[in-house]
């Protein structure tokens, strides 16, 4: 990552810390300014300024570290790795931190290891630049989402009576592997049934039945990129609630995406969503916001939801997902990803249907 583009919103800083903690405290501005899928770097840190970025890691991670082709050096010790850190910032005065992820314990030895720096709080800097994407990003996204369309189908061809959610979360994440993602984007949702009125419902062990919804909320990721795609079929034939709800989610989806394009507010497009699904029976069961920006993040900037006022720019990447449920019976949704352009949008998901789909 060119890390001007960053400094192009985060002015107020000299340079840029990000500090990782362990595997489930990395930051992903730490591998967004690295560049380069590959690598853990718990306890690593990286260090950007206009013109470099610098990783400073241990030597379990130097191979990942070199093959990104930024500097690296590598710290063997806690002692080396403070003296790194102190050396790094020798010139700095004004250093840029992610206070949205930085736990307290890192951010308490920094100031021993560096008492005299002034921090400033680039987080929304950092994500105002992510938002927009750049050519290489949109075609790892493009690619991340073409692998999860084309997964659907293979996953579904082996759905089978009494068959549970976690299997067929399984399959779908291999069919995904197998078609090039590094692992899913985020945990797989499949609700059989009255479980798909949950819209974040995990996989349990209820067996397919004839008949039930069929909900599958997932994504790849490719190249540390990721898609996040929902389709809701029918096991069997659908009865016409089911057929109903589905044709007016189809049809907010698709009218709002018709909207997408540069300087529309976001909101303005949940509205149109919104608007249709509570002129229909399903008033008020639209519980959730009609999409988010997607990136190295499956829910990155921006939203697009009622009370989010925001002006869409060209080359950010939206999902649009309306759904309708029903506490006892089910629910739909379907959800695409798009790339927001001056005059329109590139839908980078495939597959939705306009009628339920029955398998
Ligand atoms: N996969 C969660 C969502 O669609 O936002
Ligand atoms: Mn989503
Ligand atoms: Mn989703």
């Amino acid at each position: 990552m060119n890390p001007r583009k960053i400094f192009d919103y985060a002015r107020e800083a000299e340079a840029i810390l990000i500090l990782n903690g362990g595997e489930n405290n990395l930051d992903k501005n730490f591998f967004y300014l690295a560049g380069k899928e590959g690598g853990l770097y718990e306890g690593s840190f990286i260090l950007a300024k206009p013109d470099s970025v610098t990783i400073f890691t241990s030597v379990l991670e130097e191979e990942s570290a070199r093959n990104t082709g930024n500097k690296v050096e590598i710290f063997h010790s806690r002692d080396e790795y403070e003296n790194l850190l102190k050396n790094a910032l020798k010139d700095v005065n004004v250093v840029g931190l992610n206070y949205s992820s930085l736990n307290l314990e890192i951010y308490k030895n920094l100031l021993k290891i560096i008492p005299d720096k002034e921090f400033v709080d680039v987080s929304v800097s950092i994500s105002e630049a992510r938002r927009l994407k750049t050519p290489e990003e949109l075609n790892y996204l493009r690619e991340a989402a073409k692998i999860g369309s084309e997964a659907f189908d293979p996953a579904i061809e082996l759905l089978r009576e009494g068959m549970t959610e976690k299997e067929v979360a399984a399959n779908i994440v291999h069919e995904m592997m197998k078609g090039g993602a590094s692992g899913p984007s985020f945990d797989t949702i499949v609700a059989f049934g009255e479980n798909s009125s949950m819209p974040h419902y995990s996989p349990g062990n209820r067996k397919l039945k004839k008949g039930d919804i069929v909900l599958i909320d997932y994504g790849a990721l490719y190249e540390g990129y990721c898609s996040d795609i929902t389709r809701t079929i029918s096991f069997g034939k659908a009865n016409e609630k089911t057929k109903d709800m589905y044709s007016v989610v189809y049809k907010a989806q698709n009218e709002s995406m018709k909207a997408i394009k540069a300087n529309v507010n976001g909101k303005d497009i949940d509205k149109i969503a919104r608007d249709i699904i509570d002129a229909s029976p399903y008033k008020g069961r639209f519980i959730h916001s009609l999409g988010h920006g997607v990136g190295m993040d499956v829910h990155d900037h921006p939203a697009l939801a009622p009370n989010y006022d925001f002006p869409l720019k060209a080359n950010m990447v939206v999902t649009d997902e309306p759904g309708v449920y029903l506490t006892g019976y089910g629910g739909i949704r379907i959800e695409d990803d798009v790339i927001v352009k001056e005059d329109g949008f590139e839908k980078i998901s495939k597959g939705a249907t306009a009628t339920i789909r029955e398998v």
